[in-house]
């Protein structure tokens, strides 16, 4: 039988020090530095790059956008794009379908070819991954990140930042910390106990720059207890350097210094903006004057540069390994090869009564599509993240290519939805402008009722006599967008009648959304298929044809809970979601499944969840304290594949204090794996917890705590599916 065996938390120290040898040859180039070249090199030279220092060969940080992809180029200053069309790039799956993956190697696989292709592009800090909590289901952002749990971060951004580096291209992990709103992001103050901010908020950061060595980090735009976070002593210096031992580049959001001596004083590294006086910046002239008033200590000016240049020294642009440094590529075969990988293990199968898929193609003589979304393209759009994808599949394109010329596929539109701008968006030249942010949210998505209803009926005639019906429906980056959070988690341009309806018609109709963030499904009962897919890169369109057609057996799972509505999600229930000045994490560490599952609220999906065309069964579960190293807590258990089709299994170790000091969640997720079973066969899976997977922060002692006592461990698909539990006695 084969058995595996896993670390919960693998705390192989991975920041790579530069050594005695590094810092001195660092801190000879600083020692020849004049304060105009230190201060150069601390703040935007240009919308993407610092200042050099020829004189004594130290170059530019070449920073880039984004989070799944290098964003097309753009002049020194001018938000307009270059557009030369040399910038046509590998579009990977977004992080939200990273993380649906629950899959480790692939989000190393995502991470080292992101690595390349920056590098590719003449890049070196890839302003990427997003891995910001989604704490509440409309936040326009919630695409570009991870999940709502802080161990599934975690687990997936750290091979991620590890792969990304391979490459001579630094991570900058963001945006540091509690910007989990869009609404008022650019001076929100954000109030948050001690214990939500230690246990939900910035574990998925620490690991990244202790556990994945992010060489950079992003601070930022929000406030944090009255002060922003590009220049908050508490953030920045007391947890990220002083606890953390963080010694790498901070880097402000473009736009999020706002105080010279502050920012003088705390170790943002390097300010970077969106506005073409590059030398009027905080932290150029006004800093440098600040420094010859004596108000703000050179030393403090040092501290940045030697960020910085550690920095460059890690990337190997300056230093020994210099003429070593890897030349990346970008396009290359491979890449869109791990595009497809990851895509196909991000879809997530959420119905499927009586079989319904998947399709079987030899069956399927006439085949009607329907919904805009399957055939718009998503890659550029969204903010930030936008990308000119090399090509992109669409749904409708990936199933055309899978069924090929003998299927009759007929094509409707169904519904009316504004075409995203088919050129760069200017927006980020204002996006630091307040009232030009308020003045671009207005939001289409009820189009007029009569080109609907015309468009609709079509739709609901053609359906009626095809072998299958494929409804693609979902959001797109007009809703999932930086700078603006949804109003609601409605489908937009009148889709809910239009599944309605087609559902009356068609209960077959295979339903599939993609989107960046969870909708409510007021016809959810009456659908008997539903597929999820996040926007899921270059390959998405044949990732959910291979699934729906049974190509790909389908592992993915949910990284975040899909509430029936916004209203039941805690930031909602507690009417702080999207506040103007102060938005209070009233519901403290109860996020996400945290909050619907203590307190029994209904879900339409829960967090964990995913269905595949076959069926795992667990057994035999042991628990065992191994003392050592710490002492740790072995969960073994049986695992068998008791379909008739190969498949990835997502097994989740939840823990569950059974008389808890203080008021904890239900459960929490501690261990996870993404494990190939065959039909039939049966594996034995160990996963290993160790203390902090036990314990709770205590604000009383400031620090993490394990309550002696009895916990229950529990093992399942989702947790609202739990299949077996033992117990153990810390
Ligand atoms: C944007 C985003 C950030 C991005 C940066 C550069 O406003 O908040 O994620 O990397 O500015 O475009």
């Amino acid at each position: 039988m084969r058995s595996f065996f896993r670390k919960s938390v693998d705390n192989t120290d991975n920041v790579k020090n530069i050594g005695e040898d590094g810092e001195a040859y660092i801190d000879r180039l600083l020692g020849e530095m004049t304060l105009d070249e230190k201060i150069g090199m601390i703040h935007g030279k240009t919308f993407f790059k610092n200042g050099s220092v020829e004189r004594l060969g130290v170059p530019p940080i070449v920073t880039s956008d984004g989070p799944h992809g290098v964003r097309p180029e753009f002049g020194d200053d001018d938000w307009n794009g270059l557009n030369q069309n040399d910038d046509y790039i590998t579009y990977m799956p977004v992080n939200s379908a990273l993380a649906s993956t629950w899959n480790r190697t692939l989000a190393y696989e995502q991470g080292r070819t992101l690595g390349v292709e920056f590098r590719g592009r003449g890049k070196d800090v890839a302003l990427s991954p997003g891995i910001n909590i989604k704490r509440d289901p409309l936040c326009g952002r919630n695409f570009e990140y991870m999940s709502e749990d802080p161990r599934l971060i975690e687990e997936i951004v750290v091979p991620f930042i590890r792969g990304m580096q391979l490459s001579d291209v630094g991570a900058c992990v963001k945006h540091f910390a509690v910007n989990n709103q869009e609404t008022e992001r650019l001076t929100v103050d954000t109030k948050v106990s001690d214990r939500a901010l230690y246990e939900i908020y910035l574990p998925g950061f620490k690991a990244a720059v202790q556990r994945g060595g992010s060489y950079t980090l992003m601070s930022a735009y929000n406030r944090l207890r009255g002060r922003h976070c590009c220049h908050n002593k508490e953030l920045l210096d007391d947890i990220l350097r002083d606890k953390w031992g963080y010694d790498g580049c901070v880097i402000s959001d473009w736009g999020g210094v706002h105080d010279t001596k502050e920012a003088g004083e705390t170790t943002v590294d390097l300010e970077m903006s969106v506005t073409t006086d590059f030398d009027d910046y905080f932290m150029a002239e006004p800093l440098k004057k600040a420094v010859l008033s004596g108000d703000v200590t050179v030393d403090n000016i040092d501290r940045k540069v030697k960020n910085i240049l550690r920095t460059l020294y890690r990337l190997r642009k300056i230093g020994p390994d210099a003429p070593l440094r890897k030349p990346g590529t970008y396009n290359a075969i491979d890449h869109r090869k791990t595009a497809r990988a990851v895509a196909d293990e991000s879809v997530i199968l959420l119905k499927n009564e009586d079989k319904a898929l998947p399709l079987d193609p030899g069956k399927v003589k006439k085949l009607v599509v329907i919904g805009h979304n399957a055939m718009i393209r998503q890659a550029l759009g969204g903010g930030s993240s936008e990308l000119r994808s090399l090509y992109e599949i669409t749904p409708l394109m990936g199933i055309k290519m899978l069924l090929g010329g003998n299927t009759e596929v007929v094509y409707e539109k169904g519904y009316e939805a504004p075409i995203l701008l088919n050129r760069l968006q200017t927006w980020q030249e204002t996006s630091t402008d307040i009232e030009s942010v308020r003045a671009s949210h207005k939001k289409t998505g009820a189009e007029n009722a009569e080109d609907q209803k015309e468009l609709r009926e079509r739709a609901i005639e053609a359906a009626k006599d095809a072998d299958a019906v494929i409804y693609v429906g979902g959001l797109d980056h007009i809703f999932d967008a930086e700078g603006q959070d949804r109003e609601s988690m409605t489908l937009p341009y009148g889709q809910d009648e239009l599944i309605d309806k087609l559902l009356d018609v068609r209960p077959d109709a295979v339903i599939t959304l993609v989107g960046g963030s969870p909708v409510s499904m007021p016809w959810l009962s009456k659908a008997k298929s539903l597929v999820y897919m996040y926007y899921n890169g270059m390959e998405g369109g044949n990732a959910l044809a291979a699934v729906l057609f049974g190509h790909v057996n389908p592992s993915g799972h949910l990284a975040e809970t899909f509430p029936v509505k916004a209203e039941d999600a805690p930031a909602h229930a507690n009417n702080t979601f999207g506040a103007k000045e102060l938005v209070e994490y009233k519901e403290d560490v109860y996020v996400g499944y945290r909050y619907y599952d203590t307190r029994g609220t209904v879900v339409n999906f829960p967090f964990g969840y995913g269905l595949s065309y076959t069926t795992f069964g667990y057994s035999d579960i042991s628990i065992k304290k191994v003392s050592g190293n710490g002492g740790s807590v072995d969960v073994t258990f049986k695992l068998e594949n008791i379909g008739n089709r190969a498949g990835l299994a997502v097994p989740q170790v939840y823990v569950r204090p059974v008389n808890p000091s203080v008021d904890r969640p239900i459960r929490e997720l501690k261990a996870f794996d993404k494990i190939a079973v065959n039909p039939g066969e049966r594996v034995e899976v160990t996963l290993s917890l160790c203390a902090i997977d036990f314990s709770y922060y205590s604000e009383e002692s400031g620090g993490f705590t394990v309550d002696h006592g009895e916990y229950v461990i529990e093992v399942g698909e989702s947790v609202a599916d739990i299949r077996i539990e033992g117990r153990v006695k810390i």
